[in-house]
Formats: structure tokens, sequence, C-alpha cells
């Protein structure tokens, strides 16, 4: 995995967490900027699916962001068991999760 684009995409997301706002709950506008790792498989891209999954892949969009937090931090953990998810979820702060979880949560609708 090339590690240069990603660190410089979390950074740009963090620096605009920062702006953002000062609480601690995740910040939709910051989330939306990590989602590029993430839309290949979620799909959600100006809120609708880009493309037929070729195997079952949730939906977040529209999900509660407590429950979407929570899921990322079983797969960190090992508590859920999915090779794509834990190595993903592994790679995110808990910031990042809050953030992703904001953006989603606001998706869909
Ligand atoms: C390689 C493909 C892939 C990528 C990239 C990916 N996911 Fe997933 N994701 C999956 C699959 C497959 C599942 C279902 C796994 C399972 O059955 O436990 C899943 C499940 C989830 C769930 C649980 C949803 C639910 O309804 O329980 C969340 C939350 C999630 N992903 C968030 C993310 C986020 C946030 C990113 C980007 C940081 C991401 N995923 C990137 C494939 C991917």
């Amino acid at each position: 995995m090339k590690r240069p684009a990603i660190v410089s995409l979390l950074a740009c997301g963090l620096l605009l967490a920062l702006a953002g706002t000062a609480q601690a709950v995740g910040n939709p506008e910051a989330g939306k900027q990590k989602n590029a790792m993430c839309i290949g498989c979620h799909g959600i891209e100006g809120y609708r699916t880009s493309y037929p999954t070729v195997y079952h892949v949730p939906r977040l969009g529209g999900q509660h962001a407590e429950y979407l937090v929570k899921a990322l931090q079983a797969y960190k953990t090992g508590a859920r068991n999915h090779p794509s998810m834990k190595g993903i979820a592994a790679s995110l702060s808990q910031q990042d999760m809050e953030d992703l979880a904001a953006y989603y949560a606001g998706a869909g609708k």
C-alpha cells in the first residue's frame, strides 16, 4: 500500500477537524476527506452506489454514528473478524472513526 497519499489525506482531514470544531465528536467534513479509502468498497460517492459490488458490502450511509464507531472499534480489536475491515480499522484512530461515522450517518439522507 502506498503510504504517503493516505498520510497526507489523514493530515488534511485532521486539519479540517481542528479548524471545524473544538468538540470531541465526529466532524462530517473531516470524515468526507478520510473516506477515500472506503468508497472503493462501500461505494458511496455523492450519496449513491457507484458500481455493483461483487460481494456483499454493508451500506454505511444513514446508519447511526454510534453504531458505526462501535463496528469499527470491533474490527480494530478483533471482536469482529473480517480480514479487509480488520486491516482498515487497525489504521484508524478514534477521531478517524468518529469523523467517518459522522460523515456516513449524514450521508444517504
Ligand atoms: C476492501 C473492501 C473494504 C474497504 C476498503 C472498506 N470496507 Fe468496510 N466493510 C467491508 C466489508 C466486506 C464489510 C462487511 C464485513 C463483515 O461481514 O463483517 C464491511 C463492514 C463495515 C462496517 C460495518 C457495517 C455494518 O453495517 O455492520 C463499517 C462501519 C465499515 N465497514 C466502515 C468502513 C470504513 C469507515 C472504511 C474506510 C476507512 C471501510 N469500511 C473500508 C469492506 C470494506
